[in-house]
């Protein structure tokens, strides 16, 4: 791990019976930076990103946080090691308020003390309005002032995916990662979570940022790595990747029609 990375893979293998699909990985991400993974439908970005929360543990490899060994940490203790994340599939609480969903984000970050809870001291109903204060923060931060008293099955899919970034937010962590967070948007939403990516990172905030569409990856990453069948096929610049003939081959040959037209421009 150099000392400019903040997190640093190396080796990272994971198989799933005869499937590789992540071979002997190894990249680096750079702090205050928005570093992009991309890669066609099945090429091991979702399991990368399971490999570095603890929700499969690798066959081999390492996952350096900030100088710490996180390899294989289980799923409880990613949460409070400086990794937050959003999923492809939203995981989003139904059945509670959007703020109560941001508050699960804030509660994983700190220590609950079990006793001060059963007694209710002055101690926690502060702390929880705190809480309660810092999650509307957040939804104020993702743009969701619209929904601070929403439940969330009221609210519409594009908040949705703002209200998994506000509850990963909640957790503080050193990075944060988005599992295709433009996926299933329209392409004004697409653009303005492209917009709030940008603004987190320019608050100082690590973003490992997965995505299957070439044109918000390029708009919003200072590097981008290109995985396929669990390999890094070409790392650099947008710039770089996108005149990569390798990449042209293989991943931009099958791509859709929207995602050539950005490499053409
Ligand atoms: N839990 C699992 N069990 C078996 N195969 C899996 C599992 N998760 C992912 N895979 C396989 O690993 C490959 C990579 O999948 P995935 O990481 O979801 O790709 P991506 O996110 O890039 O579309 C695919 O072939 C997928 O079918
Ligand atoms: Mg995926």
């Amino acid at each position: 791990m150099t000392a400019t990375s903040i997190l640093a893979v190396s080796g990272l293998a994971k198989c799933f019976g005869g499937l590789q699909a992540i071979d002997d990985l190894s990249f680096e991400v750079a702090p205050r930076t928005v570093h992009a993974i991309i890669g066609p439908n099945g090429a091991g970005k979702t399991t990368l990103l399971n490999l570095l929360t603890g929700i499969y543990h690798p066959d081999a490899g390492r996952v350096m946080l900030a100088g710490r060994d996180v390899t294989g940490l289980p799923t409880h203790l990613w949460a409070t090691a400086g990794l937050g994340r959003t999923f492809q599939n939203l995981q989003i609480f139904f059945n509670m308020s959007a703020l109560d969903n941001v508050m699960v984000g804030r509660h994983l970050r700190e220590r609950c003390d079990l006793l001060a809870s059963l007694l209710r001291t002055p101690a926690l109903v502060r702390s929880e309005r705190a809480c309660r204060a810092s999650a509307r923060e957040l939804m104020h931060r993702v743009g969701l002032d619209a929904w601070l008293d929403a439940r969330a099955d009221s609210m519409p899919y594009g908040a949705l995916k703002r209200l998994e970034i506000a509850r990963a937010l909640a957790l503080e962590p050193q990075v944060l990662l988005l599992d295709e967070p433009a996926a299933g948007l329209n392409q004004t939403e697409a653009r303005e979570i492209d917009a709030l990516i940008r603004e987190l990172a320019a608050g100082g905030m690590t973003v490992l940022l997965v995505e299957h569409n070439m044109r918000l990856v390029m708009e919003v990453s200072d590097r981008v790595l290109v995985l396929d069948r669990g390999t890094k096929l070409a790392e650099g610049t947008p710039a770089e990747v996108a005149r990569d003939e390798r990449v042209i081959e293989a991943y931009l040959g099958v791509a859709d029609a929207e995602s050539t037209e950005v490499v053409d421009a």
